[in-house]
């Protein structure tokens, strides 16, 4: 009998070279290096390349991808002037969603190319730089601007963002930029792929991974946990509001659980490492005290089930510290995931080119007289 796999668990849908994912041992690696070294060692753009490419940039390619990214970052009038309509009110993720949309509706006569799409993809990189730092300005109440390059990716970015930013958060930034980047195939990518199969626009497939990434059980994550915090308000609540809100309501402890991992999410290290190296003011270490109090419980209660913490229960509490709020948080894992989906539909569409068509087995109604 032909039976459904509820969530395409365990379905595979493409070979990848990009990134391995061991959910047993908590290991993940960017085509064969561990994910936390390249955080660690390596700038976005430098991964963005190695993902893109296959091969970590030398010196001249680097410079000549962060060129072509930096001859981007001035957004055409449509795009300022969508930003600027929209009302205040409106979600980042949906501006960012919208934006893209715009974009998608002038690529015209389409038709998927490597060379194309390959040339395409520093302009992405450098457009959705400055829609998001614009984002970010324009629910702060600033203006908009064309960012101005830094010595990097992360560093633009955040001097878009703040105006001017310091060493410690480009660092941070830059590896919470690599280390969302990619992540096999979740929600979103294989939404990508979906609208890609059909060898739709980049921008289009884009548009899909978006919209997919915005649910508190995928990219909404980092904000869900982050709202757990605030909601528990002190250390000493942390038990209480487990008992009440975990154990007897059984609600979910967002930035716990995953499809894959059956441990520790390996991310995990590197987004612990900055929260306790950004977590200065009382209010930020009250928040990180909250948060590793409530994980150990999650981990004790849950833990042996295979439900352990996963990379947005501690991303949050990173980009709060850099300044960001919460409402975009989701936005900043759209900024760094873009890449990666990038890179998944290139590998996609010029190695398989097969239409993502998944059948449905019929378990309606036999044939009926129709009657008004
Ligand atoms: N808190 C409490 N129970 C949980 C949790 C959790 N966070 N996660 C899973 N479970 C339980 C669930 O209730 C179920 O129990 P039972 O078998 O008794 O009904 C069992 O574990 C299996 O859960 P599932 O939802 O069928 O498994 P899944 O593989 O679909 O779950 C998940 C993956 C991420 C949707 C889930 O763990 C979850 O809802 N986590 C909270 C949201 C979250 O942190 N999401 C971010 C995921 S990482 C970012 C990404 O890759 O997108």
């Amino acid at each position: 009998m032909t039976e459904i796999s509820p969530g395409l668990e365990n379905v595979y849908i493409k070979y990848t070279e990009l990134t391995y994912i061991d959910g047993d041992n908590g290991i993940m690696r960017y085509r064969g290096y561990d994910i936390n070294e390249l955080a660690e060692k390596s700038s976005f753009e430098e991964v963005s390349y190695l993902m893109l490419f296959g091969e970590l940039p030398d010196e001249k390619e680097l410079s000549n991808f962060k060129n072509k990214i930096n001859n981007n970052l001035k957004l055409p009038d449509y795009m300022k002037n969508i930003l600027k309509n929209l009302p205040g009110e409106a979600d980042s993720l949906g501006i960012l969603q919208t934006v893209l949309s715009a974009r998608s509706s002038i690529e015209l006569n389409y038709k998927y190319s490597e060379k194309n799409d390959k040339e395409l993809i520093p302009e992405i990189l450098g457009n959705v730089l400055s829609i998001v730092s614009n984002i970010y300005r324009i629910k702060s109440g600033k203006a908009i601007i064309d960012p101005i390059p830094g010595k990097n990716y992360a560093e633009t970015f955040l001097n878009a963002c703040f105006d001017k930013t310091d060493d410690q958060k480009i660092d941070a930034i830059d590896a919470a930029l690599i280390l969302y980047m990619d992540h096999e195939i979740p929600a979103s990518t294989t939404a990508a792929l979906v609208t890609a199969s059909t060898l739709s626009d980049m921008y289009s497939s884009l548009v899909s991974a978006v919209t997919a990434l915005r649910g508190p059980l995928h990219g909404g994550a980092a904000e869900g946990a982050y709202k757990q915090f605030l909601e528990i308000k002190t250390p000493e609540n942390v038990e209480p509001w487990f008992k009440k809100n975990i154990i007897e309501d059984k609600k979910r402890l967002i930035g716990l659980g995953h499809r894959v991992y059956k441990t520790y999410d390996p991310r995990l290290k590197s987004f612990k490492k900055y929260a306790d190296k950004l977590s200065v003011t009382p209010e930020q270490k009250n928040i990180l005290e909250i948060a590793k109090k409530l994980e150990e419980l999650g981990v004790k209660t849950f833990g042996p089930k295979g439900i352990y913490t996963n990379t947005d229960f501690y991303s949050g509490i990173v980009f709060n510290a850099i300044g960001f709020p919460l409402d975009m948080f989701t936005t900043l894992f759209g900024l760094s995931r873009i890449s990666g989906i990038l890179a998944h539909i290139t590998e996609y569409v010029e190695k398989q080119e097969k239409l993502i068509r998944p059948r449905a087995i019929y378990n309606g109604y036999d044939k009926r007289e129709y009657k008004k």
